[in-house]
């Protein structure tokens, strides 16, 4: 039962908004729906066809776009919840099947329920022979991500068997399908670009080591699994895993609402997490770190960041929900200290660099006034970059993480009886309609 249905029976005033029209003097009220923590929200579902008028919020920055039961965020405080657990509490007590299976089924597996989900997961991890000849069809230089939008589109070109998206058996195959395969085609990805050959998965291994294997073991040596690296990729992929409607999830959503297949959805989601303002912040954050190159430059970036006819941004800084330090970049920074002291990388200049940057940063009142803090892809890079990844593969770590966020999601939203087809109206702005002039006129 949905919100306005028990509404409609309890309503009070206090439960609704009056809006006033004064170009008529019209007055419209509308319900107001309460979730369980959090902002209320107006539901303006019939303002279109009482007002004749549409909302106007180009960035969606006061929209809600749907009911969701899996993450919360509290922007102001800092806070991140997954199906009412903190990021905190399931980072250094969870590992990422557990996680993953929290976030597709509402609850923390029991003992007998992960080890059945772990081994569903495993037995999925291979691909179809055929899509290693897919990589072929790649430059030897393309971008990790570039061969990740395409493998995974092309997914649904190999499992015709888990497409019907109104069948829920084939909902969950396809899901487990996703968050099996994502590690080994990211794996091979990087394999592919370095020119070695495939790994193929070992169904032995737990789920972040057996994607370390697959992406740096090689045939003529045996692959040596560093516990304490294992356990830093395995917090990542957690940390990373959701984060409500983030940009790459809602474009998967509303691919979703038109019934697209799960893999064409998910392709969708790694297109639009590509971007350096959202996911591609990892390998932009290095990138900008090292040309900064030492703390006494950080000045200058500061200064370039703060110039508003600069587009230079302080990368890895910043969010749109988050007015407080996102409480996955506090894990992050001391999961940093810890990989690189298990490396012997104690004095990174990487991390010293960032660790200032953020120290100049947080004491500079243009970033404390915008409440511009580090978010979860500021310390992401450096931690990836000591364990060897090249940066062209971290956003493609974070896609790797998200799969199981975006499933979620598409699952929630196919699984909503009040789910219609995405299809948001304009301003429009446009000429008003007018004659045809035929060239010889014009
Ligand atoms: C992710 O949505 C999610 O949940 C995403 C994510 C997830 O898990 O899915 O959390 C992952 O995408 C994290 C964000 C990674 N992106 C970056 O680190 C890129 C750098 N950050 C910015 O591009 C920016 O902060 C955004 C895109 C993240 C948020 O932009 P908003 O909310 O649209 O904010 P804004 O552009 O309106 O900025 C408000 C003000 C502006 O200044 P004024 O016009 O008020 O003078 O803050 C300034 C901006 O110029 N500003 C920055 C800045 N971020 C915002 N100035 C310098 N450096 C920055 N990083």
């Amino acid at each position: 039962m949905t919100q306005v249905d028990t509404l409609e029976k309890t309503n009070t005033k206090s439960d609704t908004v009056t809006l006033i029209d004064n170009a008529t003097g019209k007055q419209y009220t509308f319900p107001v729906l309460h979730g369980s923590t959090g902002p209320r929200v107006i539901d303006t579902r019939s303002l279109y066809s009482e007002t004749g008028m549409f909302t106007y919020d180009p960035g969606y920055t006061s929209t809600g776009s749907c009911d969701s039961k899996i993450t919360f965020i509290d922007g102001d405080k800092g806070i991140l919840l997954h199906r009412g657990y903190r990021i905190e509490d399931l980072a250094e007590n969870c590992d990422f099947l557990e996680v993953c299976y929290l976030l597709l089924h509402g609850n923390l597996p029991t003992k007998k329920e992960h080890e059945g989900f772990v081994f569903t997961i495993a037995h999925h991890t291979m691909v179809h022979e055929k899509l290693r000849t897919f990589y072929n069809g790649f430059r030897s230089d393309a971008h990790p991500m570039a061969i990740m939008c395409g493998v995974t589109g092309a997914l649904s070109a190999f499992y015709h068997d888990s497409t019907d998206i109104r069948n829920p058996r084939q909902r969950e195959i396809a899901s487990h399908r996703l968050i099996a395969k994502m590690p080994t085609m990211a794996a091979m990805a990087y394999k592919y670009s370095v020119g070695e050959p495939f790994v193929y998965p070992c169904n032995d291994l737990k789920y972040a080591e057996n994607f370390l294997r697959m992406v740096f073991a090689v045939p003529t040596q045996d692959f040596k699994i560093d516990p304490a690296v294992a356990r830093a990729m395995d917090k990542i992929f957690i940390l990373h895993a959701d984060h409500e409607q983030n940009a790459s999830t809602s474009t998967v959503r509303l691919a979703g609402s038109s019934h697209a297949n799960p893999f064409a959805c998910i392709a969708a989601g790694i297109a639009s997490l590509w971007g350096p303002a959202h996911g591609g912040a990892n390998e932009a954050v290095i990138r900008m770190l090292t040309e900064i190159g030492s703390v006494d430059r950080v000045g200058e970036f500061i200064r370039r960041a703060k110039d508003p006819n600069d587009p230079f941004r302080l990368m890895g800084f910043g969010h749109r929900v988050y007015k407080n330090y996102d409480p996955r970049a506090k894990v992050l920074q001391k999961s940093a200290h810890e990989v690189l002291d298990a490396l012997g990388m104690q004095d990174d200049p990487l991390l010293k660099l960032a660790i200032e940057l953020e120290r100049i940063a947080l004491e500079d009142d243009y970033f404390v006034e915008r409440k511009l803090f580090p978010n979860v892809d500021f310390y992401s890079g450096i931690i990836l970059k000591a364990i060897g990844f090249p940066m062209t593969m971290f956003t493609v770590l974070f896609a790797v993480a998200r799969t199981v966020g975006w499933i979620a999601q598409w699952q929630e939203m196919i699984e909503d009886p009040m789910q219609k087809i995405g299809r948001p109206r304009q301003l429009y702005s446009g000429p008003a309609e007018r004659p045809f002039l035929p060239m010889e006129q014009r």
